[in-house]
């Protein structure tokens, strides 16, 4: 395989984005939920347990749900909020700013230069990709080449691996990692992989990754959630419990985003799909999580299987790309282009 399919483009040169990033991190130094005028120790870790973590999360939370998850009255919620909100600085950036933000992209790469080409490049740092399909469609596989291609990046690159369906293979990353010509066990190394039983695990493990880039110093590129939806749907069946779903899928969602923003790194999402029974022209399919997911999501690729085991995927939503199509196939060596 050609060693340039594997490299991570990357924009600026190392040394410079290396600054920004300790730039960018000293700049996002914030205040937390304790420096609120107000809040008593006591109100401050009712609001920590039940996921109102940081002043954005109550500046943009309802009364009723202050009211609901904490026990404090409505004035008193009414009163937090408004304090939330005026304490905040709604970041408003200069397109200058926005643009300077924009070269500290890097993007990872998938081994198929269609799909990289699909994307601008590749799966971009600071963004979520989802990808949603049926079954044996490549989701997984995608997760994998993405695993191994981020250490590309740069020589310390962390991918963290969110596994909910018992699908994470290091067998599968050592085929790929020789493929790409990579030190296997040194590529086994850096991807940290976590089992996640429920959906409530699933968000704490999401959370957690804060820790190991703050407190542990890793240099996490890439997060995968594979499957982002499978839990979330076992879990809550049935018409009464979908908004709770929406609701927790939302949260997840926006722990990932803040994760990918605040640092420059890629997250990766494997979404399944239903069948639409009540479609009879285009596809009978449609993503689990609605829109909450596809909201959120920076990129959304349609995979399904095309002619001879090859794979198709179908850009679906993007900020700055045309809506496209493209064909890529799996071998022992991970993501590769048809021709
Ligand atoms: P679900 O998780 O079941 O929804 O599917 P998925 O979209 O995650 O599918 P996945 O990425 O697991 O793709 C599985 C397919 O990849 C298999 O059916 C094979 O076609 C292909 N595949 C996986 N490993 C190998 C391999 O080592 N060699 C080859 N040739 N193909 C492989
Ligand atoms: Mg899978």
């Amino acid at each position: 395989m050609e060693q340039e399919a594997i490299e991570i483009q990357e924009i600026s040169s190392k040394e410079d984005s290396k600054r920004k990033r300790k730039v960018a991190k000293e700049e996002k130094k914030e205040i937390t939920i304790y420096d609120l005028p107000g809040v008593g120790a006591a109100t401050a870790e009712k609001l920590m347990a039940v996921g109102f973590t940081d002043l954005m999360s109550i500046a943009v939370a309802s009364p009723a749900e202050l009211v609901e998850t904490t026990g404090m009255g409505d004035a008193v919620a009414k009163k937090l909020i408004a304090i939330a909100r005026s304490s905040l600085e709604m970041g408003f950036e200069s397109g200058e700013e926005l643009l300077r933000r924009r070269e500290r992209v890097i993007r990872i790469q998938t081994g198929s230069k269609a799909l990289d080409a699909l994307l601008g490049g590749g799966f971009e740092t600071g963004a979520i990709v989802e990808c949603f399909g049926e079954f044996g469609s490549g989701k997984t596989q995608i997760g994998h080449a993405l695993a191994v291609n981020c250490q590309s990046v740069d020589k310390d690159a962390v991918a963290v691996y969110i596994d909910t369906e018992n699908t994470f293979r290091p067998e599968r990353i050592m085929q790929i990692a020789k493929g790409a010509g990579l030190d296997e066990e040194q590529v086994l190394k850096n991807i940290k992989v976590a089992r996640a039983y429920n959906s409530d695990h699933q968000m704490l493990l999401a959370e957690k990754i804060e820790d190991l880039i703050k407190k542990q110093g890793l240099n996490v590129k890439l997060i995968v959630v594979d499957s982002l939806t499978a839990h979330f749907r076992a879990e809550f069946i049935g018409r009464g419990t979908l908004a709770d779903r929406q609701q927790k899928l939302n949260k997840h969602m926006h722990i990932l985003m803040k994760l990918a923003d605040m640092y420059n790194l890629s997250v990766y999402v494997t979404n399944q799909v239903m069948a639409k029974p009540d479609m009879f022209f285009g596809d009978p399919t449609q993503a689990i999580g609605g829109h909450i997911v596809a909201h959120a999501s920076t990129f959304r690729i349609y995979l399904r299987k095309g002619k001879k085991g090859t794979r198709v995927a179908k850009l679906i939503d993007a900020p700055n790309m045309p809506e496209g199509e493209c064909s890529f196939y799996v071998d022992e060596t991970g993501i590769k282009d048809t021709e």
